[in-house]
């Protein structure tokens, strides 16, 4: 009887070296911590978002933030540990300046993910899922961002590039690599990793309003029941 081969294409190094004291967690970041934690009634609701603070500041999730959440929220690193290795937004390795995540999931995977993933994975000289040597990109498969009626999607720093093509997708971190001025197709300029990770803490940048709040193909089916309901009348 042939088994059917299950190949796993998401990485299972995602142990946090608890050796590793290096961090730029400083004051300021420990009162920032405390901030969130203070936001919540449950402190233990917060450690999602610490861990995307701890990643802004020290581009991964170090050993020095785990240990500065437990402490906050009283609760053990092994409980910390536990969310950063359910999630796949957090990394025990250190992230380049720009993450690229490339869906995969069968609509995107349809529509041209896969070819979207293999033309940059080529183009930056990786062996799969990886930082580039200069730490310019880190790529990675990503599953469904809820953006399929735009599939396929790549994700920047987690801001949505819609309907992608492998050409456009080089030319895109091409021109992030050479300094040029990179916007989502939903409106806001594209920053950096590191940045957009202190706004998935919580902590506002103020570019909220920067591009269409839902974009066309979202609000079809919307129209069309509009229109019916006028269409009754
Ligand atoms: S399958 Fe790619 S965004 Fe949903």
């Amino acid at each position: 009887m042939i088994q059917p081969e299950f190949k796993n294409e998401f990485s299972d190094d995602d142990a946090v070296d608890m050796t590793d004291t290096t961090t730029n967690i400083d004051d300021v970041v420990l009162a920032d911590l405390q901030t969130l934690a203070d936001r919540y009634p449950q402190p233990q609701s917060a450690i999602i978002p610490m861990l995307h603070l701890v990643q802004s500041v020290d581009g991964k999730v170090s050993a020095e933030g785990v240990r500065a959440i437990s402490r906050i929220l009283n609760v053990t690193e092994a409980v910390v540990l536990g969310v950063v290795t359910f999630y796949t937004q957090f990394h025990a390795h250190e992230v380049g300046k720009h993450h690229v995540g490339v869906c995969t999931t069968s609509l995107c995977a349809v529509m041209g993910g896969d070819m979207i993933y293999e033309t940059i994975r080529e183009h930056l000289g990786l062996d799969g899922d990886g930082t580039t040597e200069d730490g310019m990109f880190t790529l990675e498969r990503v599953e469904c961002n809820a953006g399929c009626d735009f599939a396929p999607v790549m994700m920047l720093n987690w801001e949505f590039m819609d309907n992608m093509t492998p050409r456009k997708a080089v030319e895109i971190l091409d021109k992030l690599k050479a300094g040029e001025e990179v916007r989502s197709t939903r409106g806001p300029k594209i920053t950096s990793w590191r940045e957009n990770e202190r706004v998935l803490a919580g902590f506002d940048d103020g570019r909220g309003d920067e591009g269409p709040a839902a974009g066309k193909a979202s609000l079809a089916g919307w129209r069309i029941a509009k229109d019916v309901k006028e269409g009754e009348k």
